[in-house]
Parts: structure tokens; sequence; C-alpha cells
């Protein structure tokens, strides 16, 4: 006699059929979790004006749709650094992911194996990255500067040999911003978690956020320029800086030799008061003159909102919570469902649009929203 399918499951299943868009990923995801730990995941720096202007930054423009053109084949594949992308939306690095889902860091890379995206690996993940790399999916490895610079040595030469493809380093975090949130919830990491990269170790005892304090204690605050080079003697890979805001920025990473960055405020996460990203990302763009390419992280919650900053020059785009609220409700299958919903997203609005090709989404494909315009905000 056939089972009778068992009540808790077809809970989950309902819950994962009305998950129809990264939103209610992120309903549900707030239902599933300690308070702790969404806050931790949700919560951006200071009374959350940037976080809140991430995504609002993609109301201020519209689509301009072109029509009678032939969409009955559209093509997200792109490339970034020389690499083949199936669509142009790499995974965030985010940590401590083992605190959203059992199988944490793993779960992840195997939803971004099954569609060919590249994972972009934190230094603070609760998963070894030599144990990511044995998923096969495709990775770079986000690099936090250590006051012990033989450890960093370590860390690029040990995801240099566990084939990693890229290193991102994060540069906007000398310090960990005031996430009030977390200071408030005393973040601490859940007993049996540990950060995976460095020999398992934990977070610094604290009545405020563990966090914080790891910063404070461990993190490199003297970190400059003249650091690149040295960066970029560790290793062979392709260096991306992950942080950048200003045409000054830009100017220096390029005469630095790194070979791509990304616009990213860290998710409203560091200094409240920064600019949106996409607000940001035509001065970026004009500013590198095509000298390296320029990728965009920040408030992207659908396809269209890959599109506006394609328009604007974004060569990729990178998306951290949609992922996490996916891995939260349902492990890999819920990275997966995630993506597939911003991918399918893009893709349909590349052919409402009559935009086919990631080649033909360019600066005409959007222009400022009336209201905004009326309002001054015109970027
Ligand atoms: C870690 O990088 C964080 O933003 O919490």
């Amino acid at each position: 006699m056939a089972k009778r399918p068992d009540p808790e499951l077809r809970a989950v299943e309902a819950q994962v059929a009305l998950t129809l868009t990264v939103d209610d990923f992120e309903a549900a995801a707030r239902d599933m979790l300690p308070e702790m730990v969404f806050d931790y995941y949700a919560g951006g720096s200071g009374e959350e004006w940037t976080l809140r202007e991430n995504t609002r930054a993609y109301g201020r423009w519209v689509i301009r749709p072109r029509v009678l053109v032939d969409v009955s084949n559209v093509e997200p594949m792109t490339t970034v650094l020389g690499q083949e992308l199936p669509f142009p939306i790499l995974l965030a690095p985010t940590a401590f992911q083992r605190m959203a889902h059992r199988d944490g860091e793993l779960a992840t890379a195997h939803g971004a194996a099954s569609l060919g995206a590249i994972m972009v690996v934190s230094t603070i993940a609760t998963v070894s990255l030599e144990d990511l790399a044995a998923t096969g999916v495709r990775r770079w490895f986000q690099l936090y500067v250590l006051k012990d610079r033989g450890l960093t040595a370590a860390l690029v030469k040990r995801a240099h040999a566990a084939g990693y493809e890229a290193i991102v380093l994060t540069v906007d975090t000398p310090l960990l911003g005031r996430r009030l949130r977390d200071e408030r919830n005393s973040f601490a990491l859940p007993p049996g978690i540990g950060l995976a990269n460095l020999e398992g170790s934990g977070l610094p005892e604290s009545s405020g956020s563990g966090l914080f304090s790891f910063f404070l204690e461990r993190h490199d605050a003297a970190l400059t320029w003249d650091d690149v080079a040295w960066l970029r003697s560790l290793s062979p890979l392709p260096l991306v800086l992950k942080g950048i805001v200003t045409a000054e920025d830009t100017r220096l990473a390029v005469d630095a030799g790194v070979d791509a960055i990304v616009v990213s405020n860290h998710g409203g996460r560091q200094l409240d008061g920064a600019p949106a990203t996409l607000d940001v990302l035509p001065e970026v763009v004009e500013a590198a003159e095509g000298r390296i390419e320029v990728l965009l992280d920040g408030g992207i919650r659908r396809g269209s909102d890959v599109f506006k900053a394609l328009a604007l020059g974004a060569r990729a785009t990178l998306v951290g919570r949609p992922y996490l609220w996916g891995l939260a409700v349902n492990g890999a299958d819920g990275v997966r469902q995630v993506l597939e919903i911003i991918r399918d997203d893009l893709m349909l609005t590349m052919a409402l649009a009559g935009r086919p090709a990631i080649v033909d989404i360019d600066r005409s494909a959007v222009a400022p929203a009336p209201a905004a315009r009326e309002r001054g905000e015109e970027p």
C-alpha cells in the first residue's frame, strides 16, 4: 500500500510551492530561523539607510522595451575574467552558512554547481575551502587580510592549490560596521559551528557582537593600496577588489593592476550613509574606461534588477541574502530555486525588453524613472 505523505513534508512542500519570489523565500526563512540568525543575515549597519537604499535604487530606473525583435531565443550566457557564466549572477561571499542550514556552504555549493554558477567562498565560512572544492562547484575565494600575514598568505595559497579561480579581496571592512541588531542579540556562533578555514576557531566572547570583536582582534585595519602588489604576488590568480564605490578608488584599482572590481557596500553592512551601489555604478564604469571589468552587488532581488545593473555597465552581478533565504528554506534545492527565480526573471525581462542577448543590454535599455527625475534624483 502506498505510504501517505508525511504531513511535515507536505507542509514544507506547500511552503516551497508558494515561494515564487525572493521576498517569499525571505518571509519563509524569517519564520524558520532563530531571530539572532535571521537578524545577522538580514541586518545592516547603523540606521540601515544604505541597506534600504540598495534595493530602492532599482526603482529609480525604468526599462525601455524595444518591440518586434526576435526573442524566440534568449541567451543569458556571458563571461567574467574570461570565464564563461551561464547567466550573469554569481553567489556573493556570505559568512557562517551553517547557521542557515545544517550543511551550510556545502549545500550552497551543490545548489550553485547544479546551475554552473560561480560561488565566492568566504574566509569566514563554516565549511573549509578544501571541502567545498571537493563538491566541484566553480569557485572564487573571498579574502580578509588578517593581522597574521603568514596566515593570510597561507589562505591564498590554499585557495590556489584547491582550484579556486580568483581571489576576491574585500576592501570595505577595515573594521566591522556597527550592526545594532547583532549588538542587541549579542551575536555569537551557535555551538558546534566554527571558522573552518581558520582551524575551526570560534568568535571571541563579547557582550555585543562577537563578529565585531573578531574584526577588532584579528583583521588588519592597516591594509592599504601598497599591499595590493603583495597580494598579487601570492598567487597567479586574478585579483578582484570588492567594496569600491567611487571613481577615485576605481582609478587606483586600475593603476594597482587588479583584474576586476565589485561595486559593493557590503550589502549595507559597513558604512551606513554610503550610496546605493546602483547609484554609483555609472561613475565607476566611466572611471574604469573599459580597462577592468566592473561587477556589482547589493539589493538585487529580481532579474529586472540584474538587467538594470547590466544596462548601466556592470559585467555581472552577485547576490547574497537571496540565496541565504533559499538555503534556509530548502538547502541546496532552495539555493538553486532562488537562482532560477532571478535568472528566469532576467530572461523574461530580456525577452519583453527586446534584448535577447547580454550584449544587447546597453545604456539605451534604461532611463531614469519619471518620478526620480521630477524629484531631481536623476543619477
Ligand atoms: C561578514 O563579512 C559580514 O558582513 O557579516
